[in-house]
């Protein structure tokens, strides 16, 4: 490359700026992390109206020598949407820290805190399979998580009771927001059956919350026998160890929530192969109902396009999985012997699918 004069100049210096941009995508993460280790979403909360830095360095677990710093992690959180600065006195420079929506979303006792998630996800058990993403596209192990740990992701989990747990954690902050939305926002999806078999359906957050508001609805759970294992039931729920490439037991509904995006084309088919059989026939009303992603399938701004995109290559480097677009999911459905979907988008980045027989 010939060194550039003028306008080439500053825009090889912008290139170069977006290269940086790019490197350093990861601090925005790891200093969320941070935050949350060290309870400052929580001390900012209680603390119940803006709260200056030097309160907050004094009410947060820091050595003395450490708090010159959190004016600096404060402020990329701020940059990245975290925390807010408002005037406490007319003429104060400094201002008080507020929580922001995404923030309040990640306080611990929050009833749907995303914060299970976020301590799962960027765990260096996940991250480490990151760093061989160009070695795994060298040889042919199924996913880089194999390739590191010589194991799939359930059976690396069956043999770990501490990733079981926190990843089971995950799965159910976010089951508790979506199930809410759904029961609010599109309660008749489940309505009308007698029987509901969530597979995959984890330690049973959405089951339980649909057997709740569904008493004479029988829900069954089926999961892993080490995700099960010492689950008590309910009434109208109980839990089902086995694997559902083997069999899915007998319902009007099955639901996969988060389930098919885990797998590849060819195991996502023989699923819904054994979803249909589960299920009765078109005149009985058996139906399949899937909550997952549909890539392209709202004119998306760039945050909700990267973000799509980001899980598809989660679902890539940690299982055989990937994100599809309306194209792909009614392939699978019409190959795996179903008739015909609807798509509903109310889950934001995601949408509530049924399929029929
Ligand atoms: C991404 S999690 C989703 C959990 C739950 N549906 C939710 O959204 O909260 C995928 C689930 O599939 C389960 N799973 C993986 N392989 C399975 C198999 N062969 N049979 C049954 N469940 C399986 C996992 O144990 C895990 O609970």
């Amino acid at each position: 490359m010939e060194f550039p004069n003028g306008e080439q100049s500053r825009e090889l210096l912008q290139a170069q700026a977006h290269i940086w941009n790019q490197i350093f995508n990861f601090i925005n993460s790891m200093s969320l992390k941070c935050a949350i280790q060290l309870g400052i979403l929580e001390v900012i909360h209680s603390h119940g109206r803006p709260m200056t830095l030097s309160e907050l360095v004094d009410a947060l677990p820091i050595h003395q020598t450490k708090a010159k710093f959190i004016y600096r992690l404060m402020r990329i959180l701020i940059h990245s949407g975290f925390f807010v600065r408002q005037k406490i006195l007319e003429n104060d420079e400094e201002g008080g820290y507020l929580l922001t929506l995404p923030s309040q979303l990640l306080l611990k006792d929050e009833p749907y805190s995303m914060t299970p998630y976020l301590v799962a996800m960027l765990d260096p058990i996940l991250i480490n399979p990151w760093h061989h993403v160009s070695e795994w596209f060298q040889n042919d192990d199924p996913t880089p998580f194999h390739m590191t740990q010589g194991k799939t992701f359930w059976e690396y989990a069956s043999h770990k009771p501490k990733l079981n747990h926190f990843f089971n954690d995950a799965m159910s902050s976010d089951s508790r927001l979506v199930t809410s939305v759904v029961i609010k926002d599109y309660k008749g999806v489940f309505e009308g059956f007698n029987s509901l078999v969530d597979v995959g359906g984890g330690v049973g957050t959405v089951a339980k919350a649909i057997a709740d508001e569904f008493p004479h609805l029988k829900c069954i759970v089926l999961d892993l026998p080490h995700v099960v294992a010492d689950l008590e039931g309910t009434e109208n729920l109980s839990y089902v160890g086995g694997d559902m490439f083997e069999a899915i037991p007998p319902a009007d509904v099955v639901l996969l929530k988060w389930i098919l995006h885990d797998w590849s084309d060819e195991e996502s088919l023989r699923i819904l192969k054994k979803c249909r059989e589960a299920i009765p026939s078109k005149d009985k009303g058996g139906k399949v109902i899937i909550i997952d992603m549909i890539v392209q399938n709202q004119k998306g701004d760039d945050e909700s396009i990267e973000t799509q995109l980001f899980f598809d290559m989660l679902m890539m480097i940690v299982l055989t999985g990937r994100e599809r677009n309306e194209k792909e999911w009614a392939k699978l459905f019409f190959d795996a012997g179903f008739s015909d979907y609807k798509i509903t988008p109310i889950l934001g980045l995601r949408s509530v699918i049924e399929v029929y027989p």
